[in-house]
Formats: structure tokens, C-alpha cells, sequence
């Protein structure tokens, strides 16, 4: 009796196991909203925008104007990627909210960076950055908050000596 019992809560317990690793997979396999019709995805392109924006921000903080431009650069370089390659996702109009959110933030940033004014290329850094969270916002993506950088975590230095 304590056999069967134990038998079957350990069957419960693999058949709930498998659904949860199962379940989720077999519910967004077919015909996936968020990807490219190549079966592209769109979080690595946020992955490399948030690896870049991290290091935009410290390349300011460390008032490193070619590394804040190359970083800047690389930033619109994605953003142009994105807005190609992903005119909708999941019903929302990814290229078309970049487009208004993110291109508008940029020019501040561009003349900041050009003019070595790090004051202002720090306001309009934090600007970009809500820029992104906007957009998170919009897209019923709001748990992801990017933040200004506080720290160096790359092995990486922005010092300009
Ligand atoms: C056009 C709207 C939009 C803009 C602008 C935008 N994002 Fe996103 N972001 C999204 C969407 C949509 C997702 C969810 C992607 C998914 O589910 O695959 C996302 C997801 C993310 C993620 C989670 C993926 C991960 O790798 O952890 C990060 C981080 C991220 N974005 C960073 C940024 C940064 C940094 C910026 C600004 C430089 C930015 N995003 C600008 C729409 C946007």
C-alpha cells in the first residue's frame, strides 16, 4: 500500500515535471508572433543593445568621447538592424515605436558627444536610456528597466589613459 502510494506520487511528480518543461515549449512552438520570417528572434538584438548601452554610459562617465562615439555608433548600427528586420512583433509595431522612441533621443546625444560636453551628454544619456523603457512600456514589457550604469562589470576600461 505504502508502495503504490509513493509509486504514484513520484508519477505525479515526473508527469508534472514533464509538463513543465514540456508544456511551455509545446505552447509557443508553432508559429512563434516574435520572430523574423527567417525564424530570427528579437532578445539577442536586445541583449547586444543592452551590452552596448551599458558601455555607452561608462564611456561618458569616463569622459571617453571615441569610445562613447564607437559605442553610439554600434547602438544606431542595432537600431537599424531591429528596424529592418522586425516591423512587427507580437502584434506591436516594433520598428515603427523605434523609430519614434529611440531616434529622437539621439540627436542630443550625437552633439553632447561631438561638442565634449559631458554634462549635457550625461542628461541626454539618461533620456536614451528611458527612451528604451519606454518602449519596454509600450510593448506590455515594463519588468524589463534598464538603468544608468553604477559600476564596471566588463573586463573592460573606459579610461581614456
Ligand atoms: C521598439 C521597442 C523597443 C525599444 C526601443 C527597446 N526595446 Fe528592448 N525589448 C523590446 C521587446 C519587444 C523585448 C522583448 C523581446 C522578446 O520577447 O524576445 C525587449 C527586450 C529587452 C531585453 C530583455 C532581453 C535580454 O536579453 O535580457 C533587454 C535587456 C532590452 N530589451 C534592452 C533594451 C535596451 C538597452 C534598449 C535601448 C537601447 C531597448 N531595449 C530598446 C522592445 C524594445
Amino acid at each position: 500500500m505504502k508502495h503504490r502510494i509513493l509509486t504514484a506520487t513520484l508519477v505525479a511528480s515526473l508527469l508534472l515535471n514533464a509538463w513543465l518543461v514540456l508544456g511551455p515549449l509545446h505552447h509557443t512552438s508553432p508559429a512563434r508572433a516574435d520572430v523574423t520570417p527567417a525564424g530570427e528572434e528579437l532578445a539577442p538584438y536586445m541583449n547586444h543593445l543592452q551590452r552596448h548601452t551599458h558601455k555607452l554610459g561608462l564611456s561618458i562617465q569616463a569622459k571617453n568621447k571615441p569610445a562613447a562615439d564607437f559605442y553610439l555608433t554600434e547602438l544606431s548600427e542595432t537600431f537599424e538592424l531591429v528596424q529592418k528586420k522586425f516591423p512587427s512583433y507580437d502584434g506591436y509595431q516594433i520598428a515603427a515605436l523605434s523609430k519614434a522612441m529611440i531616434d529622437p533621443a539621439k540627436p542630443a546625444l550625437t552633439k553632447a558627444l561631438a561638442a565634449s560636453d559631458w554634462p549635457t551628454a550625461a542628461i541626454a544619456y539618461d533620456k536614451y536610456v528611458a527612451a528604451c523603457n519606454n518602449c519596454h512600456v509600450a510593448v506590455k514589457h515594463e519588468f524589463i528597466k534598464i538603468t544608468v550604469p553604477t559600476g564596471n562589470p566588463f573586463n573592460q576600461s573606459f579610461a581614456t589613459k
